[in-house]
């Protein structure tokens, strides 16, 4: 990599020396010129944006990436601008040397770990901001007033930062990504967008570091909320309305100690409610466990 290798420090200054060896970068400047010389000898380059902690789920949007591209770059930046007032940035955890290891060994070639001043020049409150309308503005966007806005700036910046050809998001997230499609077309970013299917533990939870906040007891009522959209994905698909279905599926969840934010069946791809018109549709949960706000969704056979 020549020159720009010279500029990508070897983890940071003050960090032990990891077991695989991994570029990291801090700056924009650093990124672009691993990613100008790769591109000049002809090589793809894909990007995982993620806020660290990571886990299996993120680990295979690495490999998925891999299987697209030459070059693998990830981002960990934990995004002040997408969490609310009294969300959970300042205990959002931090496992940088983990992370670090995990991706590595996963097969990522640059890991880039820019500071809040290299993101936001002007500060995150003073930031240009991207809002995408309508996608952003229902489900979590309902609950979670301007997260999207955070996630979509972020992810333009990112994508301007990391000049990559392909870009791959978990479907886990299926609002963001839906969102991500949406501005990158808008805007005509030139980069691919890639869905990444959502990793599950074995009695189907969804794979998300806020798991890391579940009790005992807790971790073992989470995979209801799975079965609880799989059951409004089967009656759905059998004939039933959406809303008993939805309201079945909330009731059970209120049973079980979750606190639902909502259950939804809703269009794949405009996220507007189900008509006709906007088959395949998909279910949609979110919902508090003691202090984890799990979400997740499933598409319902046509
Ligand atoms: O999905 C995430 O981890 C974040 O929302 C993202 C896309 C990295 C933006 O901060």
């Amino acid at each position: 990599m020549g020159r720009a290798r010279d500029k990508l420090l070897r983890r940071t200054p003050d960090e032990p020396v990891s077991r695989i060896q991994l570029d990291v970068a801090r700056r924009m400047v650093a990124v672009r010129e691993a990613i100008a010389h790769w591109r000049a000898e002809g090589l793809r380059v894909g990007f995982v944006p993620t806020m660290g902690n990571l886990h299996a789920g993120h680990l295979s949007l690495v490999s998925a990436a891999r299987e697209r591209v030459d070059r693998v770059v990830v981002s960990i930046f934990v995004n002040p601008t997408q969490f609310g007032e009294n969300e959970d940035f300042d205990a959002y955890p931090r496992t940088f040397r983990e992370d670090s290891d995990n991706l590595a060994a996963a097969g990522c070639d640059l890991l880039f770990a820019p500071a809040v001043e290299e993101v936001y020049p002007y500060g995150p409150a003073g930031t240009t901001r991207i809002t995408v309308p309508a996608l952003a503005d229902t489900l979590c966007g309902e609950v979670r007033p301007g997260h999207f806005d955070g996630v979509a700036t972020v992810v333009v910046r990112l994508f301007n930062m990391v000049p990559a050809q392909v870009a791959v998001f978990g479907e886990k997230d299926y609002q963001q990504l839906q969102i991500i499609r949406r501005l990158v077309k808008d805007l005509a970013i030139p980069i691919e967008i890639v869905g990444a299917p959502t990793l599950r533990e074995a009695d189907g939870l969804a794979m998300s570091s806020r798991n890391a906040y579940l009790s005992v007891e807790e971790r073992d009522v989470a995979p209801r909320l799975h079965q609880a959209l799989q059951d409004v994905a089967r009656r759905v698909a059998g004939g039933e309305p959406a809303p008993a279905a939805e309201k079945a599926a909330w009731q059970g969840l209120q049973q079980a100690g979750f606190r639902p934010d909502y259950v939804a069946v809703r269009g794949a791809g405009d996220l507007a409610v189900p008509v006709p018109e906007n088959r395949p549709w998909r279910v949609f949960g979110a919902a508090w466990l003691g202090q984890a706000r799990l979400i997740d969704n499933l598409p319902i056979p046509d």
